[in-house]
Parts: C-alpha cells; sequence; structure tokens
C-alpha cells in the first residue's frame, strides 16, 4: 500500500459569496449585474488543504470555523473529502470566515476576506494540532502572523519541512529571527509588496527572488508568475519553470492555492526533486484556471498525471 505523507495544514476557512460581473464598479457606482452568485467553499487555507488531500497526501487541517450555518457546512464538506477534521475548532466568539469574491468577465478576480473565526486561531490550537506527528507543515498568511511563524519555529523544531504559501502578503511581516522554510511562494503581486520589485522576467524575477532571500531564510523561494510559469531560486542561481497552457481560462480562484499545495504533495513524493514538483504544481494551477469557483476547481491526483501525460 501507498505510504502517503501525512501533512498538517494550519490556515483559514472561508465562505466564499462569489459574482460574476463583466466589470467592477468605479468609486461610488452601483452595477446592476446579473451574472451570476453562488456561496462556495473557500479560504486559502481550506482550498490547499483540500488540494493536498486529492492530490495524495493524508491533510490534517487545523482551522477555526464559527457557530453558523456556513461553518456547519464548511465542516461537513471537509470531512465529505476526507480531511483530517480532529484539529478543526468551533470559536464561540466569531462567525465564519467570508470572502466576498468578484469575477470579471477576464477571469480575474477581486476578492475582500471578513476573516471571523479565523482571526482567533490560538497556539494552543498549533500546538495540539502538531499531537498528530505530521511529515511536514503548510501555512499561509490569511491567519494572525504569530500563529503562521509558530508554525515555521514549531516545524523547524521537530525537523519536519515548512512550506509556506506567502498569501495574503503584508508590509508588517517580519521573518527576522525566523528558522529556514522548506518553500516560500509568493505570488507576482504578493512579491511586489515584500520586495518592492514585480518580477516580470528572467532578470526582476531573480532580483526579486535575491531580496526575498535576505529576507527570509528559505532552501528555495518559487515564486508563482501565472500565464509566465514559475521561478525557482535555491540560493544559488535562478531557473523559470514554464507554465502549461490551460484548455480555457475560467476562473483563477485558488489556482495559486492548488499550484503550492500540488509542489508540496509532490516534493514529498518525490524525495525533494523542486523541478518535478513545481511542474506539478503549473499543471494543477492550469487545471484549476480552467474550472469554476475555489475548491471546488481543484483537480485530484489522477487528473494531474492525466493533464501531464498529454502535456508531455
Ligand atoms: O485564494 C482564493 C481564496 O482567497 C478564496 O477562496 C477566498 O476565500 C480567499 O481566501
Amino acid at each position: 500500500m501507498e505510504n502517503k505523507k501525512r501533512i498538517l495544514l494550519v490556515g483559514s476557512a472561508n465562505m466564499d459569496l462569489s459574482m460574476n460581473v463583466l466589470r467592477c464598479p468605479a468609486p461610488g457606482e452601483t452595477l446592476i449585474d446579473d451574472g451570476g452568485v453562488a456561496y462556495t467553499p473557500g479560504g486559502k487555507g481550506a482550498n490547499s488543504a483540500i488540494a493536498l488531500q486529492k492530490l495524495g497526501a493524508e491533510c490534517v487541517f487545523c482551522t477555526r470555523l464559527g457557530p453558523d450555518l456556513h461553518g456547519q457546512k464548511l465542516f461537513g464538506y471537509y470531512k465529505e473529502l476526507g480531511l483530517d477534521t480532529s484539529a478543526i475548532r468551533v470559536d464561540h466568539e466569531a462567525p465564519t470566515g467570508l470572502a466576498v469574491v468578484i469575477k470579471e468577465a477576464s477571469g480575474q478576480n477581486r476578492i475582500v476576506v471578513y476573516p471571523g473565526a479565523n482571526a482567533n486561531l490560538t497556539a494552543d490550537n498549533v500546538s495540539e494540532a502538531f499531537a498528530c506527528a505530521p511529515d511536514a507543515a503548510y501555512v499561509n498568511f490569511e491567519i494572525p502572523f504569530p500563529i503562521a511563524a509558530q508554525v515555521i519555529r514549531t516545524g523547524a523544531a521537530r525537523g519536519i519541512p515548512v512550506f509556506v504559501d506567502a498569501a495574503p502578503a503584508s508590509k508588517e511581516h517580519s521573518f527576522a529571527g525566523l528558522p529556514e522554510v522548506e518553500v516560500f511562494s509568493p505570488n507576482e503581486s504578493e512579491t511586489a509588496i515584500y520586495t518592492g520589485v514585480t518580477p516580470l522576467g528572467y532578470n526582476t524575477a531573480l532580483q526579486a527572488a535575491l531580496s526575498l532571500s535576505r529576507m527570509v531564510k528559505a532552501k528555495y523561494i518559487v515564486i508563482k508568475q501565472g500565464e509566465r510559469g514559475a521561478f525557482i531560486y535555491d540560493g544559488k542561481s535562478g531557473k523559470i519553470v514554464p507554465s502549461f497552457r490551460p484548455d480555457a481560462v475560467v476562473d483563477t480562484t485558488a489556482a495559486g492555492d492548488a499550484f503550492t499545495a500540488a509542489l508540496a504533495v509532490e516534493y514529498m513524493r518525490n524525495g525533494g526533486d523542486i523541478y518535478a514538483a513545481v511542474r506539478y504544481g503549473c499543471a494543477a494551477g492550469a487545471i484549476a484556471v480552467s474550472r469554476k469557483g475555489a475548491s471546488s476547481s481543484i483537480p485530484t491526483e489522477e487528473e494531474v498525471r492525466a493533464f501531464l501525460a498529454r502535456r508531455r
């Protein structure tokens, strides 16, 4: 039987209120647009947790949900997908996180998150979650930064790789004094917030990666560049892994969450081949953008293998 890697993901869970619009309103403008509206499971943490599980890891998801209908629905959804929910806590002080996702006809999106219960994740929640003895830990920044920093410290103290999806970005995040992580992965706009450099081609990506490497201790920095692929910096040199052309661009929501989770699963599975892992992440991201929704767009392990076989 395949020996699945257990990955502990500490992160956010949101209900997404998604609206399809032709264009976003200008300041002060009210738009009427019947392009469609839906409540769907989302949250950067949850999307990546679901991706880890669907792509072949055993994911233990540590998050906080509100005592409301959204929280109940999300919990049931995680259970149905087979996630280990033993580290999910119900918060009686705050509602479940809510994200308003405005999707423009171009496929681009704009997101505003009300953190709700995500803001109340505690150090104790994290310590309890690590009792599952994970093979790796995974975190993003849609939870309080000190909690994310605790995940990085605890993972390092246990000698396991820690994968950081550096989203959302904030200039307030301070990585000084934190131990080395395995992979630190922002997208282009997050990289621009952290470094002031927008990574458009090889030279600017290398400049941004060098700047990030002075900020964060990481074995690998992987800058997600959407249709341009991904830029890997290993502390000595940089390399671009090209993207795959998606079958269609339907909805980019959660494509970055799927990419980094896919990278982490494949890296743990293939013994640390970062180039193969990033290529696998690019395939998962290309499939995700061709489908509607956040977590609903995430492919399975079989789908990614089939996609890669077709695109060889
Ligand atoms: O990355 C996409 C996610 O960002 C959405 O699902 C939304 O909940 C926000 O967290």
